[in-house]
């Protein structure tokens, strides 16, 4: 009698894991690692809304799976972001993380990667070395160096030769620092100094004074997405503008998510990137047009077309090895060329970095509304940073 009712438990829980095995095998779960709250909110909102528009576009089912977009909120703190991801892969069995808003919260999470095989696509933080962290890392956003020569490029040959560069002290903003000024100095240009804000909640008052005393005839600076139009603000109240000091930057200082709000001292500002909501396809304007009327008018920014260009990165692999996850996935997802809302870019098989181009870009009005706009290209940029 004993013995049946242990037999036939056995049965029951074997016939309950297969059936979780199942579930878990009709389910390609997408693991989306943001910052939803806190001084970076504007990141996550960006990417989860370009992760559902390209949700919607493509469709909920992929390799004849049901795909879940399992969003979580690391609040920015790389511990939380660390855990959460473990959490994913070894209780929601995820095929994929992603996300990923700022370079501490990718480089914290990389050993988890590494460790559970599974395939970490950096949608948003660009320090260069991030790619470097584990073999299962992809990036869809982009690398400071990447941004940082070209403007390093465009400035001397416009009047600009004497910088002052101001960054914020983390990851991207040292990238963006060493970067420009190699290259400002290779082109004979030369830089009066070279300042470093912290990362969170930052006065930029004593800083933006010292490089008015310092007379360059620009300050060259990189804040990350989303806290940028304080500094505009105050470079306008210290009467920098005034004084005749230009302001130049990597474009995640006129990022077209809060750009529209910084009013007259944006206009005019030159900066590189990879990506406008101006950019001129046909695929970028339905992009755009698509994002908005989903997000009640927001415009997308380049954290959103980092969000939008994973996903396709991820529905593509997943497409190539019927939905199985680990190393067939990651290497599907390398060497994938398409067209992006940014323009062509491609995944270097070798780095497993983005490839796309750098645009330089100047804030003008357009139908009222301050846009980046294109009027340079440097082609098919790889990441200097992998170059050594
Ligand atoms: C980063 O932390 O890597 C980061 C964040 C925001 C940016 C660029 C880089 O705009």
């Amino acid at each position: 009698m004993q013995k049946r009712f242990f037999l036939r438990a056995i049965a029951c829980a074997a016939l309950a894991a297969s059936a979780t095995t199942a579930m878990a095998q009709d389910k390609f779960k997408i693991g989306l690692i943001l910052p939803m709250t806190g001084p970076f909110a504007s990141t996550g909102k960006q990417i989860e809304a370009a992760a559902r528009l390209y949700i919607a576009q493509n469709g909920d089912t992929v390799a004849g799976k049901k795909v879940e977009l399992i969003v979580k909120d690391d609040t920015s703190a790389p511990d939380v972001t660390k855990r959460i991801a473990q959490e994913l892969v070894v209780n929601e069995k995820v095929s994929v993380l992603a996300g990923f808003g700022l370079t501490p919260l990718a480089l914290a999470t990389a050993p988890i990667a590494t460790q559970s095989k599974t395939p970490l696509v950096v949608m948003a933080a660009a320090t260069s070395s991030i790619t470097e962290a584990s073999p299962f890392i992809i990036r869809t956003s982009f690398t400071l160096p990447q941004a940082a020569v070209a403007i390093a490029d465009w400035a001397p040959n416009n009047g600009i030769k004497k910088v002052v560069t101001l960054v914020a002290d983390y990851g991207p903003g040292i990238d963006a620092e060493k970067y420009f000024k190699d290259r400002l100095i290779f082109n004979g240009g030369q830089v009066l100094d070279t300042l470093r804000v912290p990362m969170r909640n930052p006065d930029f008052a004593p800083f933006l004074q010292k490089v008015r005393d310092l007379k360059p005839d620009a300050v060259y600076v990189f804040v990350p997405s989303g806290i940028g139009a304080p500094l505009m603000k105050q470079f306008a109240e210290r009467g920098l503008d005034k004084a005749g000091i230009k302001l130049i930057g990597t474009g995640d200082i006129t990022d077209d998510d809060i750009l529209n709000g910084m009013g007259e001292v944006a206009n005019g500002v030159v900066t590189s990137h990879h990506y406008s909501a101006s950019h001129n396809s046909a695929l970028n304007k339905k992009f755009v047009a698509a994002f908005e009327k989903a997000n009640n008018g927001l415009r997308p920014n380049f954290m959103a077309v980092g969000g939008y260009d994973g996903m396709r990165v991820i529905y593509e692999a997943a497409k190539a090895t019927k939905g199985t996850g680990g190393q067939a996935l990651l290497d599907a997802m390398k060497g994938q060329v398409f067209e992006s809302p940014r323009g062509p870019m491609f995944i270097d098989a070798q780095t497993r970095d983005v490839v796309h181009n750098i645009y330089i870009r100047k804030v003008e009005k357009v139908n009222g509304q301050l846009y980046n706009q294109e009027f340079a290209t440097i082609k098919d940029v790889k990441d200097p940073g992998k170059a050594k």
